[in-house]
């Protein structure tokens, strides 16, 4: 960990407000409302930029002042944002080169929000500048929680100013044209460059992008995005603040940051997380979210934002019912959130969110909404101790992790691979999927990371690697660590170029196995293995080198053919998976794996009955939240206290409900409650 893990002294509660938005009577109304929530955080100013500079240079802070008063008499924290994301009509009429470009040359105009051009000196300039207005001014507030630097940074350019600072990022990266002619592969297509100017942006072009330069642009754009973000960080700190800094990242879509080195830039990590199903799977992504997030932060982290009421899909906005709120919540800082933070506060009565669900709905206090918020605040009290971590800042123990890196993600969003329909996301996804389907607990890590107390690692689908990292993984393999690989895997290093002699070449040694032939399968098809497990979208015809195979292809073309492999390597075993297991084959599979090594169930046979099981350290006890997503009532017996309701050692846990127990002993049982 860069910094001290993230300890505010309690479970922050509240979210975005806005109350630009309302007439001051409204403004208390909402502190009496917040008083009776038990809210003691609210994040402020997101996109306040034209109310705070409403001319280039005037600022007008009257109104800030005001509601930062009421806020801070009524005992209410704030994180204080920098309004960059979202320039005020002035700002373009004064600087029209200053907004982003898309890749078809299109401008992008204001009328929306995150209307920039990151590389714009004008913009960097203003952003510059209202950050430093907003340090002098109450960069000392003995309100002030936290900095909450702009707001999901991702806004892509494609224009001029993005095309300069490219180049100067490659001409760094790269000294010289030949080397970057080199790893471009430019020979293919003419694309030879004979000066640095003639590098673009990937703007609109006739057919396929080169995926190097795809890549790099990637790369430039969270370095470019990250250097501004410092620029805000160290304009706030001239001014003599030392309020810890966040940025909020975004899930579950947003993929413009790599997200490992923007942490080592913030005193803490914050994110937004929208589930994007209302099925059950959206536990499983609460967890998903929650475990990148700490992991990322190497710590706890901060729940920035998520929906009270709704869960967008598709078309459409689904209800979230109170229970479910309160559960996913929970669920958060189980995985070591220090906060419980919505937006927003106050449904706005216009603008393009209007109908976004928020802690007081449109009908006011008197609604199932605001009520299920002020059960949450009274939760939220009673479980507060939780928010002490312990002394060495590690809220949670795992012995599994799963390989995440920002680039593989990359690699796989350029254009005609063997099967573009393959998605980093989703492959990453359905891997922890499976874990949580066995009570398991993982950590994400980064490559190259400390691995030394996970003994299984998953590496999902990293087709770029470098040599360090495939050696990363031989020395982790060799010292007794046990690592199961994806197909499409260490394919190909950083510049994208496929490492010839057979798939997948940074890894062959370490696997056991040379790749002959990639087999794409149809979109409706699968594959049948030995041993009954199914596979889909991908096939490969696998020679042995070293490994032996675990299970073999059962039919077709490949019938006889290895599917899965597994090779002793030094002191551990590399496990090689050639095709896209089905979500139940990968549970098996991996479940089997773990199961194999001994790595046991936070609570054994909590899971079957619909009961998350997760345990939390703190600096006093260890906790263990139980999250009931199941549909009959569960006895639970253990040593330890429900902060919940008080509870201790026996009680019964309702579907729907949660436990939060403070452990005296980590032994627990699970029973359906008509056995008990
Ligand atoms: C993001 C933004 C918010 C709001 C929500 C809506 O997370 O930060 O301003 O637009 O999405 O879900």
């Amino acid at each position: 960990m860069s910094h001290p893990p993230f300890s505010p002294g309690r479970l922050l509660f509240g979210g975005d407000y806005n109350p630009e938005q309302w007439p001051r009577e409204v403004w208390l109304e909402d502190i009496e409302l917040m008083k009776r929530a038990r809210v003691n955080t609210v994040t402020i100013g997101v996109f306040s930029w034209a109310m705070l500079e409403p001319r280039e240079g005037e600022f007008d802070a009257a109104w800030l002042d005001d509601i930062i008063a009421l806020l801070t008499d009524a005992g209410i924290g704030f994180f204080l944002a920098t309004p960059t994301a979202s320039p005020p009509p002035w700002f373009t009429s004064a600087h029209p080169d200053a907004l982003p470009l898309r890749a078809d040359g299109t401008p992008v105009l204001h009328g929306s929000r995150d209307t920039y051009a990151i590389s714009a000196p004008a913009y960097r300039d203003a952003a510059r500048r209202v950050a430093r207005f907003l340090g002098e001014r109450y960069g000392t507030h003995t309100g002030l929680r936290g900095w909450h630097i702009h707001n999901e940074y991702g806004t892509i350019d494609h224009g001029p100013h993005a095309a300069r600072a490219f180049r100067q990022w490659l001409e760094h990266k790269y000294g010289t044209l030949e080397n970057l002619n080199g790893a471009w592969y430019t020979a293919f297509w003419s694309q030879r460059y004979g000066s640095w100017d003639e590098v673009l942006p990937p703007r609109q072009t006739q057919y396929l992008h080169n995926p190097a330069h795809a890549v790099d642009f990637k790369r430039f754009c969270s370095d470019e995005m990250l250097a501004a973000y410092r620029e805000q960080v160290d304009e706030i700190r001239s001014t003599g603040s030392s309020a810890p800094v966040t940025t909020n990242f975004m899930l579950p879509t947003w993929n413009h940051l790599e997200q490992w080195a923007w942490s080592d830039a913030q005193d803490f990590v914050s994110v937004d997380h929208y589930l994007d199903t209302a099925g059950p799977d959206g536990e499983t992504h609460v967890a998903y979210g929650s475990d990148l997030t700490r992991s990322w932060a190497d710590g706890p982290w901060v729940l920035m934002e998520q929906n009270a009421t709704g869960i967008r899909v598709g078309n459409g906005t689904l209800v979230k019912e109170p229970d479910r709120m309160i559960r996913n919540s929970i669920g958060y800082i189980a995985r070591g959130s220090q906060s419980s933070l919505f937006f927003q506060w106050r449904a706005g009565a216009g603008g393009s969110e209007v109908w976004h669900g928020a802690m007081v709905p449109h009908v006011g206090a008197d609604s199932r909404g605001f009520e299920a918020i002020v059960r949450l605040g009274e939760i939220l009290e009673r479980i507060g101790e939780v928010a002490e971590p312990p002394a060495d800042g590690r809220v949670f123990e795992a012995e599994i992790g799963i390989v995440w890196h920002a680039e593989g993600w990359w690699s796989l969003e350029t254009p005609h691979l063997p099967n573009d329909a393959l998605d980093y996301a989703d492959e990453v996804r359905a891997t922890h999927r499976s874990f949580w389907r066995a009570g398991l607990p993982v950590d994400f890590v980064r490559p190259g990371g400390d691995v030394q107390r996970y003994r299984l690692l998953v590496v999902p689908a990293l087709y770029a690697m470098n040599v360090d990292t495939a050696a990363w993984l031989e020395a982790y393999v060799a010292g007794g660590g046990h690592v199961v690989v994806s197909f499409f895997t260490g394919v190909a290093d950083p510049s994208q170029r496929v490492i010839p002699g057979g798939y997948p070449g940074m890894l062959r040694d370490l696997l056991g196995v040379r790749v002959e032939e990639i087999r794409p399968l149809a979109d409706d098809e699968q594959i049948e293995l030995s041993d009954g497990l199914r596979g889909e979208l991908w096939s490969e015809r696998v020679h042995l080198d070293g490994a032996e195979a675990t299970a073999i292809y059962a039919a077709g073309p490949l019938s006889g053919s290895p599917a899965i492999t597994r090779r002793a390597y030094g002191a551990g075993t590399a496990t090689y998976v050639s095709t896209r297991l089905t979500q139940e084959a990968r549970d098996a599979l991996l479940a089997g794996l773990a199961s194999g090594l001994g790595i046991r169930p936070t609570v054994e046979g909590a899971i079957e009955l619909g009961v998350e099981a997760i345990r939390r350290r703190g600096a006093a006890s260890d906790y263990l939240f139980l999250l009931h997503h199941g549909s009959a009532p569960v006895r639970v017996e253990g040593r330890g206290v429900d902060l919940v309701t008080a509870a201790a050692n026996v009680f019964a846990l309702e579907p729907g409900g949660v436990a939060v127990i403070r452990e005296d002993a980590a032994e627990w049982r699970i029973t359906a409650a008509a056995s008990a």
